[in-house]
Parts: C-alpha cells; structure tokens; sequence
C-alpha cells in the first residue's frame, strides 16, 4: 500500500526525498548555483504518478565511497531506460524530457522513480542501522546518491535500494567504515589503481582484489575514463568494446554515456559493489593533459571553441565533474574558487591519505605536445604550480598536521610521478623529462621536499598513476640531502608508481616484453633514485600497511584482451617506518619482470610474453 501512500505526501517530505539523494546538490559546496534546482524538479515532476516497477531497471550495480568513520556514500543508478540522459543541462533551469518514441525533447510531467535504501551489518538484512527513502529523476541521470549515517568505525556493512512498494531490488553491496582517527589499527590493505581504458581491455585488474579478497579500501588516481573518439585507437572493435557515445565527448550526455558505456565491464561493478573506493580524477575524466585553462585539444580561443565540440574549456569541465560527480561515490567537497576534489582520509593513527587534484583545479599551463620545448624552458619557474597556492598550502598543512597527530603513514594519492626521471631513451636528447609530471614544476617539487625537511615529516609516500607502466623510487633531493642509491641513506620519502588497468604501455601498445625490459634497464641505469622500473605489463598494485612497515605488491595482468583472473606477482617492496626509504635489498634482491636496481629478473613460467603468442 506504500504506493498510495506517496499520493498523500507533503510538499516537505516530497522535496527532503529529492535533497537526500545528494547528486542534486552542486559538486560543489559553496557553488550552490551549480546544483539543479529541487523546487523546479518538484514542480517538473508528479509523484502521485509513479512507475511501475517492472518498468524500471537497475542498470549499473552498486557502489560506496568516501568512507568515513560513521558514515559512508551509497550508489546506485535506476531508470526506466538503459541511455543516459540527454538534456545537458548542468545548472538550475528548466531540464526538458527526452521522448524515447519520438526522439523530441517534451515538457511533460514524469514521476520521480522512488528507492528505499537500507543498510545492515549482515547480508539478509536482520535489522537495518540505517534506511530511508529517496527520490531520482532524468535531471540527475536517474542516478542515486544517498550518505547512510550512525554507522560504526571500521565495520563491513551491507545495502541494498528497491523501488518504492515493490520487490524490485539492486544487487547487495558490501562496504566499510573506516577506524575513527584516534583507533589503534594495523594491516589496512588498500589496492591502487589508475587508467582504464575500456576499449583498450578488459578490466581483470578491478576483479582481481575482489576474487582474492585482499584489501579493505579501493584508491583510484584517476583516468578512469578516457574522453577520445574511438577511431582506431585501442582495440575496441575486436573486442566488442566501443566507448559510447563514439566520438570525443563534451557534452553532459556525452561524459554520462561514456562513465555509464565504461560501468559495464563486469569487473569494475564488482569492485565497486565489494569494496568502497576513494577515487580522485586525473585529465582524461575531462580531456587529454588538461590544465587549469585548456587541454592538449582545447586552447580555450574562440577558435577552438568553434572547432572543438563547441563548448567552451570551462562549460567542458562543469560538464564532465556533474557527469564524474553524479556517477562517483564521492562527497561534496568544501570549494572556495575552483573544483575542488582535493580532500583527505584518516584511517586510525596509521594513515592519513591525502588525495591530491594536480590537473583540474589550478595547474599551470603543461605540456601540450606542440608546447614541449616551451614547457622545459620555462619548468623551473617558481611561479609554476600543479595546485595553486591554495591546494599546496592546504597539502603542506596537511601533511604537517598528520605528523602532529602522530599518524604513522602519510599516503599521498596523486596523479603523476613526483621523482625526476630523465627518460631521453624514450623522450629524446632536447627534452628528456615528463613536463606533464612533477618534473614541468620543479619549484612546486621543491616546496614540498622543503616542507618535509623542514618539519622533519617522516613516513610520506606518494603514489602516482597516469604513466600506465611501473616506476618505484627513492624519494630524493640530491643538492641538499647527499644521497646513496646502495644504502637509500639520504632519501627523504618512497614513491610507488603503478601501472594502468588497461591503457597501453607507454612504449608502444605492441611492445614485446623483451624490447620492454631493454628500455626499463636504460631506465633504470640513468636515474640512481629509480630502484624499480617496469613496462610491459597492465596492472595495479596493493599496500599492506602496518605500524612496522608498508608492503606493496605489484601485480602485472599477463592479457587484458581476454577476461580472465590470471596475474602474476611482479615485485615486492617494503619500506619500514622511519626509514624514509625502500628496505634493502629492495624488492629482496629479486623482481619477475622490468629491472631492479642491484637486483635480478628471474623470469617464472608465469611471465609471458601473452599479448605476442
Ligand atoms: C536491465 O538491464 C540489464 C543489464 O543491462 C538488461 O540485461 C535487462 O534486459 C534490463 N531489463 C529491462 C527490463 O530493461
Ligand atoms: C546533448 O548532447 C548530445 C550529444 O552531444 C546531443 O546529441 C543532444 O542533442 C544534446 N541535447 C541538447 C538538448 O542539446
Ligand atoms: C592550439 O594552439 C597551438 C599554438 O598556436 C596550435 O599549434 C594548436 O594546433 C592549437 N590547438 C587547437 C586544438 O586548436
Ligand atoms: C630545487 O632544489 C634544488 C636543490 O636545492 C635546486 O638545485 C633547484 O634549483 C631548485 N629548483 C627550483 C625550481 O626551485
Ligand atoms: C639525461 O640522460 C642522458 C643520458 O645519460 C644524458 O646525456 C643527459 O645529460 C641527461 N639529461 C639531464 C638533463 O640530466
Ligand atoms: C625528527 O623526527 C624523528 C622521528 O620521526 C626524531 O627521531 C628526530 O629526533 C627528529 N629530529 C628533529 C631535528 O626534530
Ligand atoms: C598493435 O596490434 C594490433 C593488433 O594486434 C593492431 O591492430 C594495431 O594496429 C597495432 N598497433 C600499432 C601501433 O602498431
Ligand atoms: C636494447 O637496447 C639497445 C640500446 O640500449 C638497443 O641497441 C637494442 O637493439 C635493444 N634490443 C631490443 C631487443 O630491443
Ligand atoms: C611477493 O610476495 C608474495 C607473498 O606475499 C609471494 O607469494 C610472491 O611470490 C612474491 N613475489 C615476488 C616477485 O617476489
Ligand atoms: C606453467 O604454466 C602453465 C599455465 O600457464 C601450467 O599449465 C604449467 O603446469 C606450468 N608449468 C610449471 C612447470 O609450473
């Protein structure tokens, strides 16, 4: 009889069950005007007509996010059609329909499809600790945002969303708390992952630490999408793998199909189901080396707002972040002048993990392919930011507070490689550095080691994504802090580059294993800091984090063309606490695949050259 009942609801309720699902609000705080207007989707929409719920679909799983010690972020999506909406409306006027059968934009009155959400610490749903109802319609996608709160620190829940009076249930989704900061934990698993590139492979990646079970917290540092038109790039079209819409994408329909295309890869929604993630975006969730004002495709001119899909740089970005932020699991987040997604996490006294936006917020102009030599000349230049002073000053904050608190681990999850790397074999003779990384801002890489110094801050590990091979350093600043590549004495920090999910090394998508294994030995013999170098494989890798010391374990997928759960331990390092650097011998003297500095490669029956055979 519940359905009845919506007909006799309040104006107050009705609009509390639309403002509960978060994805109407701004993904910004203090940027209201940037949320749909709830008066207007009431107004838009009857709730005493309502779908049947045969009609509607749970299209795209589940999944949680952002955790925190009481509360946690649920996901789900519900529609009674499987595309996206198409209005591409961001901000708060009138959102028209889109009509399926006439294929024109309608100003009809539609019913706001109804969920009931409840969350429980076991699986059949004995009693619910936390449940409400909630409201979606087409001006959010039909996604669904809701936070489930009074929960308990470090404690694995269950969820689980049906349309309003009926049986018509999501999957269950399973999710955890993180400790309150001041709880003594240890043995905090977290799996890092970057770049998936959907028609470039299968995911294998995402499932791996759900079939093995063996952390307690996804990280993702960004390119989880790639905004490029298909064309012929990837292998798409022989593995049935199209990103949808086929074309580079600009519009809000254009970002909601392609997160919604790449949520389909089976791998991926199960991790999302089983796991809650803390996700950050690097270029590719908006454009290809995006910067504050533009992208290696968009210099924001009139010219190429003619040329490129007619949005401007800045209406491209606000498109992308809704699509990102109705489809994530991530919270609103306090912004002052930019789109803040930068935020962090304590997780007891062990961790705190600071998530860094180097790309979208505030970067200084990057490389832009036909700017590289520019971007050399000009990286020194203290002004350079990848931040802006107002996210660095937040970070160097950041990070002092943690060793205030004594937390025993800093993470800093970032996007690119922080450690210098001189990479002429690959970039040529005129310009041997990534300016795209940390090396095209020296002075914001310098600022940072300074701070570290200055304030003795012990126990930071950055992580980094984006370069889709395998890089593992010893975090140096050789001028002022002499150092010893045998020993590690003198490094200030470790580094943890992982590899791609899915996106192409970056030698070459066709690269042999042995032509990758030549270039990391040159590599690895021209930059004394870089221990580990790795090219060939996609994959990811996991932290095993205690108060003694941090495990990482490299993970290589021998195939990403086939679905398959097959993958190989590539390396294993560990850095003590208050060492500051990669325990010797590192990786214990022996790695599977890719150089070790001092090390051998011992090549098992696992490691294959698969993608050639
Ligand atoms: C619901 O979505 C699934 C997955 O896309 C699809 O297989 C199924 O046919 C859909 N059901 C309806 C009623 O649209
Ligand atoms: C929204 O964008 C899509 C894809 O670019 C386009 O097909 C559609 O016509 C746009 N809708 C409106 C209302 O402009
Ligand atoms: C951006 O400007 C540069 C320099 O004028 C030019 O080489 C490049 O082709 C432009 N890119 C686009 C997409 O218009
Ligand atoms: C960074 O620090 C190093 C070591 O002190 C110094 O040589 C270099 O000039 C500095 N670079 C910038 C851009 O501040
Ligand atoms: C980079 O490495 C090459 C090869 O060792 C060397 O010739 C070059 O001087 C290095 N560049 C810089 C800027 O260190
Ligand atoms: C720096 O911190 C370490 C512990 O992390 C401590 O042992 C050492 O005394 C500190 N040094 C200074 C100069 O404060
Ligand atoms: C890599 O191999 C695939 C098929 O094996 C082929 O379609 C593609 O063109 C190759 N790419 C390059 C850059 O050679
Ligand atoms: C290995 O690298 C060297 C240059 O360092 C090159 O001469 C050689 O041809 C490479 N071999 C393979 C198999 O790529
Ligand atoms: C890494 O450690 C695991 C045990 O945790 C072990 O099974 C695996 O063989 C190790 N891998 C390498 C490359 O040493
Ligand atoms: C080598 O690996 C294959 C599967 O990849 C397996 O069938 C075979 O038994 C392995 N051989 C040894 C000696 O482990």
């Amino acid at each position: 009889m519940r359905s009845l009942s919506i007909l006799f609801l309040s104006f107050g309720v009705v609009s509390a069950r639309y403002a509960s699902n978060l994805n109407y609000r701004s993904p910004s705080e203090n940027h209201p005007g940037l949320g749909v207007s709830i008066h207007k989707v009431v107004k838009r929409n009857n709730p005493s007509s309502s779908w049947d719920p045969a009609q509607l679909n749970f299209t795209h799983g589940v999944a949680s996010g952002d955790p925190y010690p009481t509360s946690i972020i649920l996901w789900t999506r519900v529609a009674p059609a499987a595309d996206n909406d198409q209005s591409n409306v961001t901000v708060s006027g009138y959102v028209p329909l889109w009509n399926h059968e006439t294929e024109e934009y309608i100003q009809a009155s539609a019913a706001p499809v109804c969920l009931d959400y409840k969350v429980s610490t076991d699986d059949s749903f004995g009693s619910a600790v936390d449940q409400g109802t909630v409201y979606t319609t087409s001006d959010i996608d039909y996604t669904v945002k809701v936070e489930a709160k009074n929960l308990e620190p470090y404690t694995t829940y269950y969820y689980q969303f049906t349309v309003c009076g009926s049986d018509n249930s999501s999957p269950v989704g399973r999710t955890k708390t993180t400790p309150r900061p001041d709880d003594d934990v240890s043995n905090i698993g977290l799996a890092i992952y970057s770049c998936s590139n959907y028609p470039f492979g299968f995911f294998n990646a995402y499932g791996n630490a759900v079939r093995k079970d063996s952390v307690d917290y996804v990280v993702h540092l960004g390119d989880y999408i790639y905004e490029y038109e298909e064309g012929g790039y990837g292998w798409g079209y022989s593995l049935g793998r199209i990103s949808l819409p086929n074309k580079e994408i600009f519009s809000l329909y254009d970002y909601r199909k392609r997160l919604a295309t790449y949520r389909t890869d089976l791998d991926l929604l199960a991790s999302h189901q089983m796991f809650a993630w803390i996700p950050v975006w690097d270029d590719h969730e908006v454009g290809d080396n995006t910067y504050r004002d533009g992208s290696s495709h968009v210099n924001n001119t009139e010219e190429s707002f003619v040329y490129d899909g007619g949005v401007s740089v800045d209406q491209r970005k606000m498109n992308a972040v809704r699509a990102y932020f109705e489809w994530m699991p991530i919270r609103q987040v306090d912004m002052d002048d930019g789109l803040r997604i930068w935020r962090s996490f304590s997780i007891g006294k062990l961790i705190d993990l600071i998530m860094l936006d180097t790309r979208q917020y505030d970067r200084s102009i990057t490389d832009l392919y036909w700017n590289t030599h520019y971007i050399n000349e000009i990286s020194n230049e203290a002004s350079r930011s990848l931040m802006g002073s107002r996210q660095e000053h937040w970070f160097y904050r950041q990070l002092s507070e943690s060793a205030g608190r004594d937390a025993t681990w800093r993470l800093v999850g970032n996007q690119i490689i922080f450690s210098s790397l001189n990479l002429s074999l690959l970039l040529g003779p005129e310009d041997p550095f990534n300016y795209d990384a940390w090396d095209g801002y020296a002075a914001n890489r310098n600022r940072t080691l300074s701070h570290l110094l200055k304030h003795n801050i012990s126990n930071t590990v950055f992580l980094a994504g984006d370069t889709h091979a395998s890089w593992v350093s010893d975090v140096v600043w050789n001028s002022e802090h002499r150092y010893n590549p045998i020993t590690g004495a003198g490094a200030l920090a470790v580094e943890f580059g992982g590899t791609a999910v899915s996106s192409p090394a970056p030698v070459g998508q066709n690269i042999t294993l042995a032509a990758a294994n030549n270039m990391t030995e040159w590599a690895v013999g021209h930059n004394e800091h870089l221990m580990w170098n790795e090219l060939y494989y996609r994959g990811y890798f996991e932290l095993h984090v205690s108060k003694e010391a941090i495990e990482a374990r490299y993970f290589g997928i021998p195939n990403t063309r086939v679905k398959s759960g097959l993958e190989i331990s590539l390396a294993n390092f560990t850095v003590k606490a208050g060492e500051n650097r990669l325990s010797r011998p590192v990786a214990g003297g022996v790695v599977e695949a890719g150089t070790l500095k001092g090390g051998r490669r011992v090549e098992t029956n696992a490691t294959r050259d698969t993608e050639h055979e």
